[in-house]
C-alpha cells in the first residue's frame, strides 16, 4: 500500500525583496532537504509573494512547514489547503520553482478563499478536484513560460 500523503499549500509575503542568487541558493537547498525526505512540490515567487505547495508522509511535511514557517525571509503565512491526498500531484519535483506575475498568483489565492467559492461555486461541484485541475493549469502556464530574459531584446 502507498504510504499516506499529505499536501500542504500556503502563501506568505517576502520580508524583503529577495534577489534571484538568493532565491537560486533557498531552493537548491530545499531541493536537497526534500529529496532526501521525499518531499515535493513548487514554489512560486511573484513581486513578494510566495505561494508554495508540499507533499509528503504527514510528520515529514509537518515538521517541515514548521521549520519554514520560522524563517525570517517570509511572514504572514496563510495555510491554503492543509490536506490527505490520493497522490502527489508533483512526484518528480523535489521543489520547482516559477516565477509568475502577480495578478495571476493573486487570482490562484483566491480561488482557495472559502467565501470566494461559496459565492461562485455551486454545491455540486466537487471544490477539491476543481483547486486541483486550476492548480496543475497554472503550473503548467507558469513552467510553460519561457524565461523572462527571452524577451528582453525583442
Ligand atoms: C518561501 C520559502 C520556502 C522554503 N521551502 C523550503 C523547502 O521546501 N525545503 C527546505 O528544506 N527548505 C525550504 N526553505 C528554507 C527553510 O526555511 C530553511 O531556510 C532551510 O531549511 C535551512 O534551514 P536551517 O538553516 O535551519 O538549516 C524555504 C524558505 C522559504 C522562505
Amino acid at each position: 500500500m502507498q504510504a499516506s500523503i499529505h499536501q500542504i499549500i500556503y502563501h506568505s509575503t517576502a520580508t524583503r525583496a529577495i534577489g534571484e542568487e538568493e532565491l537560486g541558493r533557498l531552493v537548491s537547498q530545499a531541493r536537497i532537504h526534500n529529496y532526501s525526505h521525499a518531499v515535493t512540490g513548487i514554489l512560486f515567487y511573484a513581486g513578494e509573494q510566495f505561494l508554495q505547495v508540499l507533499e509528503g508522509e504527514p510528520a515529514i511535511v509537518a515538521q517541515l512547514y514548521e521549520h519554514i514557517s520560522y524563517d525570517s525571509r517570509h511572514t504572514n503565512l496563510t495555510t491554503m489547503r492543509y490536506a490527505p491526498v490520493a497522490q502527489r500531484l508533483f512526484p518528480n519535483w523535489s521543489m520547482e520553482f516559477s516565477h509568475v506575475q502577480s495578478t495571476a498568483l493573486a487570482r490562484l489565492t483566491s480561488y482557495f478563499e472559502p467565501e470566494q467559492q461559496a459565492a461562485l461555486l455551486p454545491d455540486t461541484i466537487d471544490t477539491q478536484e476543481m483547486l486541483t485541475d486550476l492548480l496543475l493549469k497554472f503550473v503548467a502556464e507558469a513552467t510553460a513560460a519561457p524565461p523572462s530574459w527571452l524577451h528582453k531584446d525583442l
